[in-house]
């Protein structure tokens, strides 16, 4: 596979074309193409037991001790079976070392919720200080697993190569943490996001990484618990950007993420819909290349996102889109209400500060979308409703400019400049809901906007 093209985020004056390298540069992708090929059946079995049925046991086996391990191959060839197991308090650290893992997963619960068959798995109340290794699997495996409050996994100036299906590069849950720095990620197969959390949660924290998946179902970041990326440039070339499952946080800040199927960014909840995600971008760049897909999208969920001195390339030209809609297991298409009755529309708030965007915000059945606009933001585009009614509210302060491009109807209309001269109509008018409370400082207001647009109720 060539490698990739980019453009830094954040240099606004000299954009430069640099060429980014992760492991699918060097690897014989070719060799691995059956593996990338097998899927996990999750819909026939369910995944199998949510209890650990396993000794979650490899060769390399550190109980409640220390080690160091440097300039040594490490292998296995086994299913269920992993190559390094840190439990009970151990303490390893891991230098100049290569780590390959062959061998299936038989089960698919065992393997996300307690790191089954992952290369290395450090385990309750353990510690892992890892560099300057390789990290190569086969046939689905995790690269490296943390598990358990108190387990802490410190990975840096290494690589992550996985073939097969759910493979995630680092991947915590139990409420185990990573933290990765200076890391090139690459997986082939389907479900194996570069960096994931899993019930009931998982800490990342990752700075200056590559990462590039190549699978369904496959993000850069798949937050459940709190991801934190830095300096990340990703592609997900059949997913988007960020899954996040429930009430869970995102923070990314100089990243340039790149999203290939979905949307760039999606924000769910499997089960009943939680309120209180988060969504955070600074300094960044979110490209979504299909012509459907949104930069940021939300289901069955109450949500805020803050986007600042951030871009957004879309090919749809749609920024936002909030639905009453969910994905499934098979994380490639939306399905909500026509599936399942239980399925609940979005609420989703936005604020936009010291950014330009053009593209639309686009709420269904349901759902709203409040947008705002602050510190010398711009916006060019409108909002719209996809199907039924839905609620669609736009705040600007003084330093912020909207330029519309089709006439909008609106469930709340605020603007600190209160004579609007930070509107730009162009010819298209702002209808507003008399008989929202947030409307009232309009007192029935019908004027002319500048551009030759009106500003009135509906
Ligand atoms: C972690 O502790 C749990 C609970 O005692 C145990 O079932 C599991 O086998 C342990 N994991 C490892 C990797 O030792
Ligand atoms: C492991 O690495 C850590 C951090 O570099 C260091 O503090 C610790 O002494 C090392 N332990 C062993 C057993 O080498
Ligand atoms: C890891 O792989 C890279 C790229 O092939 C290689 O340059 C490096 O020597 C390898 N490191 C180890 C510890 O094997
Ligand atoms: C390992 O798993 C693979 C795929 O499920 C299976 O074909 C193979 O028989 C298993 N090997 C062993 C030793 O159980
Ligand atoms: C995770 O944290 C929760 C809340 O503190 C706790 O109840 C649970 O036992 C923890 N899980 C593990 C595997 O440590
Ligand atoms: C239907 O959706 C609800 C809410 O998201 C969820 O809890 C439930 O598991 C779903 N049912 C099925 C059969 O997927
Ligand atoms: C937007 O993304 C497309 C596809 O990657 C790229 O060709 C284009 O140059 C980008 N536009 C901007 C303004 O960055
Ligand atoms: C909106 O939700 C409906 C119902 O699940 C779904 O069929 C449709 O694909 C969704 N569209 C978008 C753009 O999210
Ligand atoms: C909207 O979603 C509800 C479920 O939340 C569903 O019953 C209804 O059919 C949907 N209607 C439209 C027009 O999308
Ligand atoms: C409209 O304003 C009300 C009152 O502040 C708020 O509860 C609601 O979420 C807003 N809706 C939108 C779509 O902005
Ligand atoms: C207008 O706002 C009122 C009060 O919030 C609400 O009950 C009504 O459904 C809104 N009308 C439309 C068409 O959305
Ligand atoms: C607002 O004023 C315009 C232009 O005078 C007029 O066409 C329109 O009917 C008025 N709308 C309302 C709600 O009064």
């Amino acid at each position: 596979m060539a490698p990739f093209l980019l453009v830094l985020a954040c240099a606004p004056l000299a954009l430069a074309s640099i060429t980014v390298v992760d492991p699918s540069d060097y690897a014989d992708l070719t060799a691995d193409a059956s593996d990338n090929a097998l899927q996990v059946d999750y819909t026939t079995d369910n995944g199998g037991p949510s209890d650990l049925i396993y000794k979650i046991t490899g060769p390399f086996y550190y109980a409640d001790e220390d080690a160091e391990v440097s300039h040594q191959t490490l292998s296995v060839d086994a299913n269920d079976t992993s190559v390094l197991v840190a439990t009970d308090g151990a303490v390893v650290n891991v230098s100049y070392t290569d780590v390959v893992k062959d061998g299936y997963l038989t089960w698919l619960n065992q393997a996300s919720f307690f790191g089954v068959n992952a290369a290395i798995n450090v385990a309750n109340a353990s510690t892992a200080y890892i560099d300057h290794s390789n990290i190569t699997v086969h046939n689905g495996a995790a690269n490296v697993y943390s598990y358990g409050t108190g387990s802490t996994v410190y990975v840096s100036h290494t690589d992550l190569y996985s073939s097969g299906p759910v493979s995630h590069g680092l991947y915590a849950s139990g409420n185990g943490t990573i933290y990765g720095s200076n890391l090139r990620h690459y997986s082939g197969g389907n479900r194996c996001s570069s960096f994931s959390g899993d019930n009931p949660a998982g800490y990342i924290h990752v700075t200056d990484a590559v990462a590039h998946t190549a699978g369904i179902g496959s993000a850069i970041f798949y937050t459940l618990g709190a991801s934190y990326g830095t300096d990340v440039v990703g592609r997900a070339e059949k997913a988007p950007s960020l899954f996040s499952d429930g009430a869970q946080t995102s923070v990314f800040e100089n990243v340039d993420f790149t999203a290939g199927l979905l949307a760039g960014t999606v924000m769910f909840s499997s089960s009943t819909r939680s309120s209180g995600a988060s969504l955070t971008f600074s300094n960044s760049r979110l490209t979504t290349l299909g012509e459907d897909m949104a930069a940021l999208w939300f289901g069955n969920l109450i949500a805020s996102a803050t986007l600042h001195a951030t871009e957004l390339n879309t090919t749809s030209g749609i920024l936002v889109i909030a639905n009453a809609s969910q994905i499934t297991q098979s994380f490639d298409h939306f399905v909500g209400w026509e599936e399942n009755s239980s399925i609940q529309p979005a609420q989703v708030s936005v604020s936009v500060i010291e950014s330009t965007l053009t593209g639309d915000i686009v709420a269904y059945n349901g759902s709203s979308i409040a947008w705002s606009l602050a510190e010398y933001s711009s916006w060019t585009g409108a909002a719209s409703v996809g199907r039924g009614t839905a609620y669609l509210g736009v705040a600007l302060d003084a330093t912020s400019t909207w330029t519309l491009t089709k006439n909008v109807y609106l469930q709340n209309f605020t603007n600190a400049d209160t004579t609007n001269s930070n509107i730009r109509s162009q010819g298209y008018s702002i209808y507003y809901n008399a008989s929202s409370s947030s409307n009232a400082w309009l007192k029935s207001t019908n004027t002319s906007l500048p551009g030759g647009g009106r500003l009135q109720s509906y």
